[in-house]
C-alpha cells in the first residue's frame, strides 16, 4: 500500500467516519484540481466536499479533526448524513415555476436564505480573520450567524464587523452575575436573538489522541470577551481550572423562567430531539427550537436530527419557530428539511470548512453554492418560494 494512502488511512481511523467522503480519483481526461491552493477559488469547490479537502490541505491535522470529528464511536455524527439520504424526494411533473424565492422571515427577522450559520467555536484557529469573517459572508448572503460563547472574538467585535443579523449562543456561566452581564452586552451589540445550547456529553476521541486544546493566549481572549475575572497573568493551568469551572453544567428547565426575566430578546434553545421537551419549551414561552443533536459532537448514539424533526414540528403545533441542524451538506438537504416542516436550517462543519479553506470568500463562495443547489431543487419540485414546500415531496425509503 503507498505511504500516502497508508497515512491517509490512519488519519480518517480507517473509515470510522463517512464525511467528507474520500475524493474519487479523476476521470481520465477529466481536469484534476486537487492541489489548487487554498484561498484560490478560480476553480470552484463543486460541493461541500471540496471545501473540506481543502481544509484539511491547509490546517494542522489536529485542527482539522477538531472540526471534523464527533464523538465516541461516530455513530451519530455519521447517521447526520446517512438520514438525509435514505429520504427521497418524489417531485410532481410539470408544475413549473419560473423564479423561486428563497427569502424568509426567522423569529422577526427578515433573510434572504433559510440557511444560517450556526454557532462555531474556536474560528480563530481556521482562519486568521475567524468569526469575522464568517460574520461578514453571512451578512452579504443575507442570512443570520449563530455567533458562539467561544467564537474567538467578542460580541462587540463580532457587531462592529458587520451589521448583519446575529444571533447569540450562550453557554450558561455557573456565575449568573456574568451570565446577565453578557446578556445585556448581547443586547446593547444589537444581535436579535438568544440561542441557549443545552445539549451535553461531549466526548471525542481524536481531541484526546491529538491532545486538542487552545493555546493560552486564545483560551485568555474566551474567558476575557466573556467577562470572566482573568488576567494576562495567569499560565494554562489556571486559566483551564477556571474554564472547567465558568460553565453550568447542571442546568435545569428553570433557566428559561431566568432568561425570560432579564430579556427581552426571542428564545431558541437549541440541542432538542424530544417532542415533549420541544411542548416543553414551547410552554414555557420560548420562542425557537433548534432540533439538533451538535452535528453529532454530544452524546454519541442519538438519533439523527433530520430523524426527529417531524415529530418535534407536530408538538410544536405552529406555536414556536422550528429550525434543525446536523448533517445538512446539500440544497436537497435543506429542501428535505423544509417538506418535513423546518422553518430553516444551520449549518457548522460545511462553513468551518470554507472558512478555512478562503476566510470571507470561502464561506461566501460555500453560502453561493449551497444557494444554488437549493434553487435547483426548489424548481425541479415546483416550489416558487420557501414557504411552499409540501411534507408529500418526501418518501421515507425504509
Ligand atoms: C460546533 N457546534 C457548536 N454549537 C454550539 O451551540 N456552540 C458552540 O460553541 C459550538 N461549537 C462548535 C465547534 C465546531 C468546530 C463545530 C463543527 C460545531 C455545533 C454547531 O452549532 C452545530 O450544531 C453543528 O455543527 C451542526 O452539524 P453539522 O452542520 O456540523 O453537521
Amino acid at each position: 500500500m503507498d505511504r500516502r494512502l497508508f497515512s491517509q488511512l490512519l488519519t480518517l481511523g480507517a473509515g470510522a467516519w463517512a464525511w467528507p467522503p474520500k475524493p474519487a480519483p479523476p476521470a481520465a481526461g477529466a481536469q484534476a484540481q486537487p492541489d489548487a491552493a487554498a484561498g484560490d477559488f478560480s476553480h470552484p469547490p463543486a460541493n461541500v466536499g471540496d471545501f473540506a479537502a481543502r481544509a484539511r490541505a491547509v490546517l494542522p491535522p489536529a485542527t482539522f479533526d477538531y472540526i471534523s470529528t464527533g464523538s465516541t464511536d461516530e455513530v451519530t455524527l455519521r447517521d447526520n448524513v446517512a438520514a438525509f439520504q435514505r429520504l427521497r424526494l418524489l417531485p410532481p411533473l410539470l408544475a413549473g415555476v419560473d423564479q423561486v424565492s428563497l427569502a424568509t422571515t426567522l423569529l422577526g427577522t427578515p433573510v434572504r436564505l433559510p440557511i444560517l450559520l450556526a454557532p462555531v467555536a474556536g474560528q480563530s484557529l481556521f482562519h486568521r480573520d475567524g468569526v469575522l469573517a464568517s460574520a461578514r459572508a453571512a451578512a452579504a448572503a443575507g442570512t443570520i450567524l449563530g455567533v458562539s460563547s467561544s467564537a474567538g472574538h467578542s460580541v462587540e467585535e463580532v457587531a462592529e464587523a458587520t451589521d448583519g443579523p446575529k444571533w447569540f449562543q450562550l453557554y450558561v456561566p455557573r456565575d449568573r452575575t456574568i451570565a446577565r452581564r453578557i446578556v445585556e452586552r448581547v443586547e446593547r451589540a444589537g444581535y436579535r436573538a438568544l440561542i441557549l445550547t443545552v445539549d451535553l456529553g461531549e466526548r471525542k476521541d481524536a481531541d484526546k489522541r491529538n491532545r486538542f486544546a487552545l493555546p493560552r493566549e486564545r483560551l485568555l481572549k474566551q474567558l476575557t470577551d466573556m467577562g470572566f475575572p482573568v488576567h494576562a497573568g495567569m499560565t494554562l493551568a489556571v486559566l483551564n481550572a477556571v474554564n472547567e469551572q465558568a460553565w453550568d453544567p447542571a442546568l435545569s428547565w428553570e433557566v428559561f423562567d431566568w432568561l425570560r426575566s432579564i430579556t427581552r430578546l426571542p428564545l431558541l434553545v437549541k440541542g432538542v430531539l424530544r417532542p415533549e421537551d420541544a411542548d416543553r419549551a414551547v410552554r414555557l414561552g420560548l420562542d425557537g427550537i433548534v432540533v439538533s443533536n451538535h452535528g453529532g459532537r454530544r452524546l454519541d448514539g442519538v438519533p439523527a436530527s433530520i430523524d426527529q424533526l417531524e415529530e418535534v414540528v407536530a408538538a410544536v403545533k405552529g406555536r414556536a419557530t422550528v429550525l434543525l441542524d446536523s448533517g445538512v451538506r446539500r440544497g436537497t438537504d435543506v429542501l428535505k428539511a423544509l417538506a418535513l416542516g423546518a422553518q430553516g436550517v444551520l449549518i457548522g462543519r460545511p462553513y468551518a470548512w470554507a472558512l478555512a479553506a478562503g476566510g470571507e470568500e470561502g464561506v461566501t463562495q460555500l453560502l453561493t453554492l449551497l444557494r444554488e443547489e437549493l434553487e435547483v431543487a426548489l424548481q425541479a419540485c415546483g416550489c416558487a418560494s420557501v414557504q411552499q414546500v409540501p411534507r408529500g415531496l418526501v418518501l421515507r425509503s425504509e
